[in-house]
């Protein structure tokens, strides 16, 4: 194996090779990196090619970087939990996907890749539509009609080529599969190996700085943050800058259950019209086998927030001079049940990364803590806010 690692299907076993623009194995399941861990890695500098000995790369020349990672960490006591309140949402992107998209789109390009296709809800097309063309690769990027205006934009302004599509998100994915043309790569944050690898570093960088917490309490979409943060911990702890692998407590919002239905049966909800919480409204996870198999590995649990336990939580975080959008807050809000619940006590230390930024969302934030500033009502905006609240 020349590129020091393999691409294994989590189904069947079979090995792909590592430059496959494959986006799962013939089986229908998805890939994983396999790589064997160095005795004593050496760490440089900073972001997520820091642990370059821990990351998959088909080439050093190819790597796309705009500096992400190396995010800082804000200690807090929240319920009476010591929180490290990590500041995803300062990656240049606005968002954690910067850290996924980085070593995605730098194996991309080393395989050649000319023109990829990715379907989100919004975070994930902003990070790779950049990284992409930070690399030169045409890009296309799907999203739900409904995704927050400033995404949008966002996406387009990086030059890619922006498909919104109405319906669920669901409808999203299956547009872009029927419309991909041969010699397209798609690109998929849900499905790419390389994606959740670069991940891993959010819990590297904890690591090194303060050692494994007792638990992390993650949002979960597609379930890339969670495989990453788990596998991240698991390597450190084998390489012994991480204690032991922290519980794992999977945030999900009311309709889009997934993972609580998994481990305890149906949660019961209807999906939203609407959903507050964008980036988490994910009903059918490719990955959501694995991510079940790692919450119980790391002896953690799942918790499902309501709109209104997020809105609560947004505020607190404004308030705290934390502006997050919504998808975010829900962790904070799922960290309060997570204590309620007994799956992370009082006293103990639990990361909560704060996956994504406010300024992303501002309009939809200040209709879910009905507080927009007075005079900005009735603005050009005011219709969004309506549209996007629900
Ligand atoms: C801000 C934010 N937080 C969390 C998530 C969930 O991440 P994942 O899809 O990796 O589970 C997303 C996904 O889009 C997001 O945008
Ligand atoms: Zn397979």
């Amino acid at each position: 194996m020349p590129a020091g690692f393999r691409l294994v299907c989590s189904g069947c076993g079979r090995t792909h090779a590592p430059d496959t623009l494959a986006w799962r194995c013939e089986c229908g399941s998805p890939l994983d990196v396999e790589k064997p861990l160095p005795a004593e890695p050496r760490f440089e500098g900073r972001g997520v090619w820091r642990y370059r000995p821990l990351l998959p790369l088909l080439d050093d020349r190819s790597v796309v970087t705009l500096g992400e990672g190396s995010t800082p960490t804000v200690e807090r006591d929240l319920y009476g939990v010591e929180a490290l309140l990590k500041l995803e949402y300062l990656n240049p992107t606005g968002s954690f996907k910067d850290r996924g998209a980085t070593v995605m789109v730098s194996n991309l390009k080393a395989a050649g890749a000319r023109e990829i296709a990715i379907d989100s809800s919004g975070n994930a097309g902003c990070a790779v539509a950049a990284y992409a063309s930070a690399a030169g690769i045409r890009c296309r990027v799907y999203v739900p009609a409904g995704a927050p205006r400033a995404k949008k934009m966002q996406i387009a302004l990086y030059g890619a080529e922006l498909v919104e599509v109405p319906g669920p998100r669901s409808e999203v994915g299956r547009k872009l599969l029927a419309e991909l043309k041969p010699g397209v790569a798609y690109a998929s944050h849900m499905w790419n190996p390389y994606f959740i690898e670069g991940l891993k570093t959010i819990a590297y960088e904890v690591a090194e700085r303060f050692g494994a917490p007792d638990a992390a309490v993650l949002p979960v979409g597609s379930g890339g943050l969670l495989l990453g943060v788990h596998r991240g911990f698991a390597e450190a702890a084998r390489l012994g800058f991480a204690e032991r692998v922290p519980r794992i407590v999977a945030v999900q919002a009311a309709g889009y259950t997934p993972v609580y239905d998994a481990l305890y049966g149906p949660y019961g909800a209807e999906p939203p019209a609407e959903p507050l919480a964008d980036g988490i409204a994910i009903p059918n996870p490719p990955r959501l086998k694995q991510v079940v198999e790692a919450v119980r590995e790391s002896g953690g649990g799942a918790v499902v927030v309501e709109d209104r336990e997020i809105a609560e939580a947004l505020k607190l975080l404004a308030r705290a001079g934390l502006l997050v959008e919504p998808t975010s807050a829900a962790a904070v809000a799922g960290l309060r049940k997570a204590v309620e619940q007994g799956l992370v006590e009082r006293g103990e230390r639990v990361l909560v990364p704060l996956t994504g930024s406010g300024l992303k969302a501002l309009d939809k934030i200040a209709g879910a803590i009905g507080e927009a500033p007075r005079h900005l009502e009735g603005g050009a905006n005011a219709a969004e806010v309506g549209a996007e609240a629900g």
